[in-house]
């Protein structure tokens, strides 16, 4: 008997298949985000989840008090913020990501959003197609600010990071400093990367670009007294999650000028509200939560969670286990 498996992720036929020869599949066809009272029933029935934290919510105590059959649920993401990990232990259930399949996707992106903020690229587009580039007189009002030769601050130099530091090192011959938890002997060596204490970082780049996973330890880790330090001509670009930074302490280090700019993929609350203050300042690029959203790579993605999900269903134990 094949076991039973929750789809709440939109996934590729080809992916779909691949689970259906393993395991039976429910599936959520919704728009958006599976209803709690729905998610709640199917979850009580199956052994396997297939997910991301924007689907499901957190996979906490109170789904899983829910989840007697559950034995692992595979995230199509490489972060994992949305588990409770002390509660899917004590429920022995095991939780899977997908990471590498997406470094170099998720640095196009950063890299792509610092461009953009540095160079005001969405906002001079804005600019020429509302027709003010013929009236306009004073060149010096469209300047951005240079990137090649600058100092980029990287905010966690695992995989992500090293995939930014190597187009900002051999791309753009910025200098680049980083902030981890450990010290990456590999950064140092190929990006000439130097390692700082978080606050010689702030006080030095000219970039900050955070990419740092969301623990207990990084939530809020940028706030009003990060935002001081910065240079008030510095750009600040979140490829994380949203919740690594004190949002209102950002608005009002954009607002009143002490960076220069955002370049933000992540909210703390997404989708974002249309009235969040960051969307009306003309010095924030934004976009929506799309460090790894190229076809190619979301393949990748799905396909890898689906073999996380069948090779624990079939016994052969995770490919991607998460550990803390
Ligand atoms: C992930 O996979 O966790 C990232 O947020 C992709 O953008």
């Amino acid at each position: 008997m094949k076991l039973k498996v929750y789809i709440a992720y939109p996934i590729p036929e080809s992916v779909e298949n691949f689970i259906a020869q393993h395991c039976e599949i429910h599936k959520w066809d919704g728009n958006g985000r599976v209803p709690t009272n729905i998610l709640i029933e199917e979850i009580a029935e199956v052994e396997g989840l297939y997910t991301s934290g924007s689907m499901t919510g957190p996979i906490n105590e109170e789904l899983l008090s829910h989840a007697s059959q559950l034995k692992v649920v595979s995230n199509v993401s490489v972060g994992y913020n949305n588990f409770n990990l002390a509660a899917m232990t004590k429920h022995n259930v095991i939780g899977t990501n997908t990471p590498n399949v997406l470094n170099e996707t998720v640095a196009d992106l950063a890299f792509g959003l610092l461009l953009a903020t540095a160079r005001r690229i969405p906002e001079l587009d804005r600019f020429v197609k509302e027709g003010n580039w013929e009236h306009k007189t004073n060149y010096v009002d469209l300047y951005g600010k240079d990137v090649h030769g600058t100092t980029l601050g990287i905010i966690g130099m695992g995989r992500i990071g090293e995939a930014i530091a190597k187009r900002a090192k051999f791309g753009f011959d910025m200098n680049i400093i980083y902030h981890n938890r450990n010290r990456n002997a590999d950064a140092e060596k190929k990006y000439d990367a130097e390692y700082c204490d978080l606050d010689a970082l702030l006080r030095k780049s000219d970039y900050v670009l955070l990419m740092t996973p969301l623990t207990k330890d990084t939530f809020h880790l940028i706030g009003e007294e990060e935002f001081k330090l910065m240079k008030e001509t510095a750009i600040f670009i979140n490829v994380s999650r949203g919740q690594t930074v004190d949002e209102q302490a950002l608005i009002r280090a954009l607002e009143n000028k002490k960076i220069l700019g955002a370049g933000l993929d992540v909210f703390e609350k997404e989708p974002v509200a249309p009235d969040n203050p960051l969307l009306k300042l003309p010095n924030v690029v934004t976009v929506p939560h799309i460090g790894s959203a190229t076809a190619k790579t979301e393949e990748a993605m799905a396909m890898r969670a689906a073999e996380n999900l069948v090779a624990v269903l079939t016994g052969k134990g995770p490919i991607d286990p998460v550990v803390n």
